[in-house]
């Protein structure tokens, strides 16, 4: 047991939220309930980054104040968290008047240490990615992100002595080879920092809608670093005790790569100067793409995750994402393919095997689970792949494997229902075959058990709705980790009716 904080990136309130973002979510919530069955104190943030240009240019477009645009967004934002069920511990807004005072106090760190100084800058800017670029990181000229030309500009600004911690970076990164995962995305950051770090604009004269630089308060702190900072602020103001010494350092922000270098470099830079340990680790997951391109909100090619949800519920899209999508790597995404999926594993392979189950034991059994006579549980066949499938998703969960743990899971799944064919309990049945029967059926209820506690990372309404049918209870006690292991089944546990876990999709 130990304490794991994770963070998805703070979402740019500029637009309505998208698949994109409920992709990381979930994955952080997968990881987040998946810790707190191990008994870690788990702490998972999420939240909006609200300041910068993109959003001020959103709002004046509406004709609303950027405060105005912000506190409509937040919503749909908070929403997306509540809609994927993702049980976050608190939900930053980079407008909480307690953020920008940590802010302020944050990067006043930094200039006292003597890593801010006073410059000019130009170069050519992209307003989406709120960024400058140089010739060679554009793309024919274009933004490489968002496909878009970047206009020249220059301005007074306040500079941060990111080159001074080149070399610091680098020793960090060699140190902890862990520090950005999957490896290439380690390699991409550290090749990045060993061709030479520039300093940094820290600061914009021209913006209003920012947290005001405590020295000087024309200018205005540039939109990442206000927005990068709230992973730490948000540990002092979170409701409860001050959670910095209890949480910091981070486990695991999570993120795609679009945000790699701010995460993977220029935080580890304010955190060195400002004195703070750096995070464990970052991992970056990939894109989701919808027709072969990257999603993105200025783009225009978003798929809307939130019907389906509505519709189906938050579970189908959940299993949905780490099953279509290896984690970790880009994949394609569709309603086609979803449905697919539902129906072929949702629907087939799990619905089929909870209804095959209770039904059975309704049928022979009088609704009772039968308990075997003529051997102890842990001699049952499926002992073994079950524990073994425990061991090996957990340490595949550990890793942020989710799709292989998530396909460790599957095989149970269909252990299971092979089981089924194999001992053909109408058979045991006709044949009068007691103890057999009672066998079969026990340890279909058992098998369905620590599904249930395998699954609820992922799969969280489903698995309560797989416990109640198998009449057990549902509490955080119950989905431990430490009860997925064969023999835990209560006895006399009465079956209750229910509908279908997953009713077929039919094709329209
Ligand atoms: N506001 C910044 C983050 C600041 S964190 C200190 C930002 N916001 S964002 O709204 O653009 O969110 C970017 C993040 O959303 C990605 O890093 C990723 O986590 C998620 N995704 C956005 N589009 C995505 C896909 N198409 N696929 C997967 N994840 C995506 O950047």
């Amino acid at each position: 047991m130990g304490t794991f904080y994770v963070t998805t990136p703070i979402y740019y309130v500029n637009d309505v939220p998208h698949i994109g973002h409920a992709y990381t979510t979930t994955a952080a919530d997968v990881v987040a309930r998946f810790h707190r069955q191990l008994g870690d104190d788990v702490f998972f943030l999420t939240g909006t980054d609200e300041h910068g240009n993109k959003v001020a240019q959103a709002a004046t477009a509406r004709g609303v104040t950027p405060g105005q645009h912000a506190d409509e967004m937040v919503g749909k934002f908070k929403e997306v968290a509540r809609k994927v069920d993702a049980t976050n511990d608190f939900f930053i807004r980079t407008t909480d008047p307690e953020h920008k005072a940590f802010v302020q106090r944050f990067v006043q760190r930094c200039h006292d240490n003597g890593d801010v100084y006073e410059g000019s800058y130009s170069g050519l800017y992209c307003p989406a990615c709120e960024a400058y670029y140089t010739e060679d990181n554009l793309v024919n000229g274009l933004c490489p992100d968002h496909g878009i030309r970047p206009t020249f500009m220059e301005e007074k600004n306040y500079f941060f002595r990111l080159s001074a911690y080149q070399e610091r970076l680098a020793e960090h990164y060699r140190a902890h080879p862990d520090f950005v995962r999957p490896r290439h995305r380690y390699n991409e950051a550290l090749s990045f920092i060993e061709q030479g770090l520039d300093d940094i604009s820290i600061s914009r004269a021209t913006l209003k809608w920012g947290i005001p630089v405590p020295w000087d308060e024309s200018q205005v702190i540039y939109v990442w670093v206000d927005a990068l900072i709230n992973y730490l602020s948000a540990l002092h103001y979170a409701p409860g005790e001050d959670l910095v010494a209890r949480f910091w350092p981070a486990t695991y922000h999570m993120m795609a790569q679009d945000i790699l270098k701010f995460h993977g470099i220029i935080w580890p830079g304010l955190l060195l100067s400002a004195g703070f340990e750096l995070p464990e680790h970052l991992f970056i997951h990939g894109y989701l793409k919808l027709g072969g391109e990257k999603m993105s909100k200025t783009r225009g090619n978003v798929m809307d995750p939130f019907p389906l949800i509505d519709h189906y519920g938050p579970d189908p899209f959940r299993f949905y994402c780490f099953r279509e999508v290896n984690f970790g790597q880009d994949g394609m995404v569709g309603e086609e393919s979803f449905r697919a999926r539902y129906n072929s594993e949702l629907a087939n392979d799990l619905g089929n095997l909870l209804s095959r189950t209770v039904s059975m034991i309704g049928k022979y059994r009088d609704g009772v689970v039968p308990v075997p006579a003529d051997r102890t549980a842990v001699d049952s066949p499926l002992a073994a792949p079950a524990e073994r499938a425990a061991g090996i998703a957990r340490r595949q969960l550990e890793d942020m494997d989710l799709s292989g743990a998530l396909e460790t899971i599957w095989d149970l799944v269909r252990r299971l229902n092979r089981y089924v064919e194999e001992q053909a309990p109408w058979k045991q049945a006709k044949a009068g075959e007691v103890d057999a029967l009672d066998a079969t059926l026990h340890d279909l209820a058992e098998g369905l058990r620590l599904l249930s506690v395998l699954l609820h990372p992922y799969m969280p309404g489903t698995s309560g709705r797989i416990r109640e049918r198998l009449g057990l209870r549902a509490d955080p006690i119950a989905y431990a980790w430490s009860e997925a292991t064969w023999g835990r089944l209560p006895l006399g546990l009465r079956i209750q009716a229910g509908e279908p876990l997953f009713p077929r999709i039919e094709s329209e």
